[in-house]
């Protein structure tokens, strides 16, 4: 029953959520396009925690806490180029690319202040394909686990180079889980994207999951100036990121929890970095975003159903119950581990 909802709990849920699933898991962040030269940095956050990914001077790529050691001023206030130091806008402390603290100003004669002890706390980093994953969890598993199998089913699909095109998001008042159920369900494709049914054919949709992703794949009919034709691939990816993967493009969707009950929808889109365009922003807004007026009536209506414990009651059509499979068995793993050390370590929080 994750979808059981009760009003006194959830903001208790939603930080829940934030801890237990969101600080634990790998989240995209950027694209290696955005970090391919040394001081090219992508700002973000995750559960709350802001970040900073940085290329050193070394070549490597460093997820570092975007909070100065001093007083917690800001490091980097967006994403940028070619940096060579980074500098807290608050009194001026200054650190190295790879987070070590090389000046304090009047800090000399500081008792017990040691500028070599003065470091940004990492989080992890991992590419895959060009995409760039954060976690700040040290434990979670690792990058490729979580991917396992998606490189050999992506085939001739050369998404690493791709390029970043345009960015689009909207706030949808519904909590994070409902989207991405929405998402993952496809019940609706034929009622809501009547336009997108007719070139993807929503019964020929085959399902295929894995332990931490799932992958609905069709194909696809519709002129050059849309899509093409060819094969539409989306994947979903624990927790809250999906990879929508056509001929020639490539999107990504990401669901970030704004409050209990609201979320935000980031889509990036990215295309070759040298070839044509397909599908101009009016079509493709036309055909799948959630901002249209029925996309977001239906997500806000669910959103409604979720708040007051009714959505799990209805029947589940049997083919959205095996698009889903990943997203609850996930969730409810990873709860479950964090209820079990509750009961067993007194005085565990959920970190
Ligand atoms: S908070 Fe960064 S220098 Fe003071
Ligand atoms: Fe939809």
């Amino acid at each position: 029953m994750w979808f059981q909802a009760g009003r006194s709990s959830t903001i208790l849920r939603h930080e829940l959520d934030r801890r237990a699933v969101f600080a634990r898991s790998w989240q995209l962040l950027a694209q290696e396009s955005q970090l391919a030269h040394t001081g090219d940095h992508v700002v973000g956050e995750i559960a709350g925690v802001p970040l900073l990914i940085a290329r050193g001077d070394d070549g490597e790529l460093r997820a570092l806490h975007n909070v100065c050691r001093h007083r917690a001023g800001p490091l980097a206030l967006c994403d940028g180029r070619g940096a060579k130091r980074l500098r807290c806008h608050y009194h001026g402390w200054t650190y190295a690319l790879d987070g070590q603290l090389l000046s304090a100003p009047e800090m000399q004669t500081a008792a017990d202040f040691n500028i070599a002890s003065v470091r940004l706390p990492q989080a992890r980093v991992a590419s895959w394909r060009g995409l760039v994953f954060v976690s700040l969890d040290q434990h979670a598993p690792p990058l490729d686990e979580l991917l396992d199998g998606m490189d050999a089913r992506l085939g001739d699909h050369a998404i690493e180079n791709h390029a970043f095109h345009a960015r689009e998001s909207y706030d949808i008042a519904c909590n994070w889980k409902t989207y991405i159920d929405n998402y993952l369900e496809g019940y609706h494709v034929p009622h809501i994207h009547p336009e997108l049914n007719r070139m993807l054919d929503y019964r020929s949709y085959v399902v295929e999951t894995s332990r931490w992703h799932s992958l609905q794949h069709s194909p696809l009919e519709s002129g050059d100036a849309l899509y093409g034709s060819g094969e539409a691939l989306y994947w979903f990816v624990w927790p809250n990121t999906m990879l929508n993967v056509m001929p020639g493009r490539m999107q990504t969707n990401r669901v970030l929890p704004i409050g209990p009950e609201h979320c935000r929808v980031v889509f990036d889109y990215y295309y070759p970095a040298a070839g044509e365009r397909r599908c101009p922003i009016s079509a493709r807004s036309r055909l799948q975003r959630p901002g249209s007026a029925r996309g977001r009536g239906n997500v806000r209506a669910r959103a409604t159903w979720a708040r007051i414990g009714f959505l799990h009651r209805g029947p589940i059509e049997p083919a959205a119950r095996e698009r889903r499979a990943p997203f609850p068995r996930a969730f409810a793993r990873r709860l479950s581990q964090c209820m079990k050390k509750a009961r067993h370590e007194p005085g565990f929080v959920v970190p």
